[in-house]
């Protein structure tokens, strides 16, 4: 079976949600594989791959990211969710999008609406 080929934007350094994502990726790896990662800290992401001690491609734009993966996990802070998933949604990636969507409701609706256009596997982790 061919793995599904994911990338994590936004790598983190107050909570890190990304970490969840990661070993989320890491359990599953007959199923997936994490590829790819930016963060719009230059470095950050890394930094956080040596830590990690990960084999993958760090990017220095997120449509570089979208090059390299079938899947997205969008793991940047609130306000910073809908653009990327928006494009990610138009290069045609699943998409797992940290809670919040976004900060409110008006924001949402252009993503919610394309997400509602397309087949790809969209979900926010309400987890
Ligand atoms: N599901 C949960 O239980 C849970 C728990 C904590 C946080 N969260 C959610 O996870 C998200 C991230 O939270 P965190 O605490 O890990 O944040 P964080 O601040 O630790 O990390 C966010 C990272 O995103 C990067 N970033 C910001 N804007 C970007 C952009 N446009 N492109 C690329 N990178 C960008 C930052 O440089 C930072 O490294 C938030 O939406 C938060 O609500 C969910």
């Amino acid at each position: 079976m061919k793995k599904i080929k994911v990338g994590i934007v936004g790598t983190g350094y107050t909570v890190g949600i990304a970490n969840n994502h990661v070993n989320g990726y890491l359990a599953c790896k007959t199923d997936c594989e994490l590829v790819a990662l930016y963060d719009i800290v230059p470095g950050r992401a890394a930094q956080w791959a040596k830590e990690k001690n990960l084999s993958v491609k760090i990017c220095d734009t997120f449509d570089a990211l979208l090059d390299e993966v079938d899947a997205v996990s969008v793991c940047t802070p609130n306000y910073a969710h809908v653009p990327l998933v928006i494009r990610a949604l138009e290069r045609g990636k699943h998409v797992l999008c940290e809670k919040p969507l976004s900060t409110s409701a008006a924001i949402c609706e252009d993503a919610v609406r394309l997400a509602n256009c397309t087949d790809r596997v969209k979900m926010i982790g309400f987890s």
